[in-house]
């Protein structure tokens, strides 16, 4: 099928679908397919995806409602659609991102008066590479935050911004507070993976089996990996274990619970492993 009237059907099918929503009020927050970002365009695959989180994200919050949530990365606000339920009256959600298209985009569509988004003028070479390179904390005050998020953001960090950021995380959250981060995680799973996917066709997602082989070295870093189609490191990136255990440590967080994601072709809940952390 010629790919043009997608725009067109996704328009009329949103609008004749939120006349059907009878019992998930926030995904009526969709965007169009213009607005969608995170590798995710499709409604059906956006609605997936909130959903998931909005799992993940009750099972990790104590209290359901009137939640401090932050959304690190938070593009379009897929995130923040997943945090609604949880946010309720006396909780606010914050979205920061280096993108001021997207971060305008948000400010238009998502009207509740305790939801607010915040450019953060820092380059990230895939997202916005005429930015800052300098290094700067979010304007959050520390211990503010129940809960802090960040879909498919630390898979565009390289060892730098990794390790500032995550410290970021632990200042902004209150103790006891959580954090839903997402990694292409290069540990075991994924070295098997490896093996699978050189003589059998992918069982859990339609990309080619050769998209996702880390094996290309981010900038100088021993443990932040690429793949050859990176046209630069930030498009794609993967952490070692032994990357991983050195980012925990520096962060001050703790390892809580960890999901692997089907990326590695094996069943899991989510594409990439999602890492869930507490102060
Ligand atoms: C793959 S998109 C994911 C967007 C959104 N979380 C989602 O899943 O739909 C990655 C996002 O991270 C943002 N980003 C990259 N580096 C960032 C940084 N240092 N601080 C904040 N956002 C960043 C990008 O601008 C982009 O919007």
């Amino acid at each position: 099928m010629n790919k043009t009237p997608f725009p067109l059907i996704d328009e009329i099918f949103r609008d004749t679908d939120k006349g059907h929503i009878k019992r998930t009020r926030n995904i009526r927050l969709i965007p169009s397919f213009e607005n969608r970002r995170g590798g995710k365009m499709s409604y059906a695959e956006w609605a997936h995806v909130i959903g998931i989180f909005q799992t993940i994200i009750y099972q990790a919050l104590e209290n359901k409602t009137g939640n401090k949530i932050l959304d690190i990365g938070c593009g379009t606000g897929l995130l923040g659609i997943s945090s609604e339920p949880f946010v309720g009256e006396g909780g606010t959600y914050t979205g920061i991102d280096v993108m001021q298209e997207d971060i305008n985009f948000c400010k238009s569509h998502f009207k509740m008066s305790n939801y607010d988004f915040i450019h953060l003028d820092v380059a990230n070479a895939t997202y916005a590479n005429d930015q800052s390179s300098l290094l700067k904390p979010w304007p959050i005050a520390n211990e503010s935050r129940d809960l802090v998020v960040a879909l498919s953001v630390w898979t565009h960090m390289n060892e730098v911004d990794a390790t500032f950021y995550l410290k970021e995380i632990h200042r902004v959250l209150k103790k006891g507070g959580k954090a839903i981060v997402t990694f292409f995680f290069l540990n075991d799973d994924y070295e098997e993976s490896l093996v699978k996917r050189s003589d059998a066709h992918g069982r859990f997602h339609s990309t080619p089996q050769n998209e996702w082989i880390f094996d290309v070295n981010a900038y100088d870093s021993k443990n932040w990996m690429t793949t050859k189609q990176a046209k630069v490191p930030e498009d794609v990136i993967g952490v070692t274990p032994e990357g991983m255990e050195i980012l925990i440590k520096n962060s001050g967080l703790k390892l809580n619970q960890y999901y692997p994601g089907n990326w590695k072709e094996e069943p899991g809940i989510f594409f990439q492993d999602i890492l869930i952390f507490e102060k």
